[in-house]
């Protein structure tokens, strides 16, 4: 008799994937609505089913010893949804940061976020800091939420700040260069993504880290986020071992 009774409903683990591993991997959690539809559900049934996704994809950066995972939650643009939509997205990460922490803990994570936090609502705000603090000290894994997040306003940010620090006499505008731009941007912690995976098969950056994605490896995918597994990271970081960075050398 081949296999057991439930290797016929478990599929098999799949092997984390053997060639270089992305230090930081980021990812535009994409598909949330067209999930939803296909299965004539809610919008807000998609992105719930998404935080499942997430859940998954921590785990298989903690089997990687993946440093950073950057996760594009909120964009600014995305203020321009419907209220019940908006609200609905709050509130479920207002539940997901209160639920995850142990886990969290358990799995070494710590939680970080990048964005204009202080444009959340307070509640979410509140759920966001605790989540914060109360993995603060762990160290296996960066798990950063990207929230009410544009690139554009990150990089004007930064420009902003430079430009302070010249009319205050601390900073010749001749020594900016890209070290101090990136010092400057909610980043500034992080290496530069070594990938990016977007799911649902949209070809575009949608104002997401467009400074830092310079030289980091694309990987699109046509699975919806809700249906996105550690199997399809492995699958990314896989095609990602394949690549051949050069940099702009030889
Ligand atoms: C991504 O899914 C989640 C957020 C942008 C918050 P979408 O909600 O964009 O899903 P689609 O793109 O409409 O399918
Ligand atoms: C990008 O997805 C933002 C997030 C995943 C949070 P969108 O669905 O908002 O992007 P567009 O509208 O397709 O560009
Ligand atoms: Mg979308």
């Amino acid at each position: 008799m081949r296999g057991s009774a439930s290797s016929l409903t478990t599929p098999p683990p799949t092997a984390p994937p053997s060639g270089p591993v992305p230090r930081h991997i980021a990812i535009i959690m994409d598909g949330n609505g067209r999930w939803a539809r296909g299965k004539g559900l809610e919008r807000l049934n998609g992105h719930e089913r998404g935080a499942e996704a997430v859940r998954d994809c921590v785990k298989g950066c903690r089997e990687l010893g993946v440093e950073y995972l950057t996760l594009y939650a909120f964009s600014t643009e995305n203020w321009k949804r419907p209220r019940a939509e908006v609200a609905g997205l709050m509130k479920l990460l207002e539940r997901f940061l209160a639920k995850e922490v142990p886990e969290l803990n358990t799995q070494g994570v710590r939680l970080e976020a990048i964005g204009r936090v202080e444009e959340l609502p307070e509640s979410t705000r509140k759920a966001l800091d605790r989540a914060k603090a109360a993995t603060a000290a762990n160290d296996k894994l960066t798990l950063v939420l990207a929230l009410s997040y544009s690139s554009r306003v990150e990089i004007v940010e930064a420009v902003q700040a430079l430009a302070r620090e010249v009319q205050a006499g601390k900073l010749d505008p001749a020594a900016i260069d890209a070290e101090s731009v990136s010092r400057h941007l909610y980043t500034r912690a992080y290496p530069d993504p070594d990938l990016l995976i977007r799911t649902s098969g949209e070809m575009r950056l949608s104002n997401f880290l467009l400074w830092q994605l310079s030289y980091t490896e694309f990987y699109i995918t046509q699975t919806l986020w809700p249906d996105f597994r550690k199997d399809d990271l492995f699958e990314a970081v896989r095609a990602y071992g394949q690549r051949n960075r050069r940099f702009g050398a030889l």
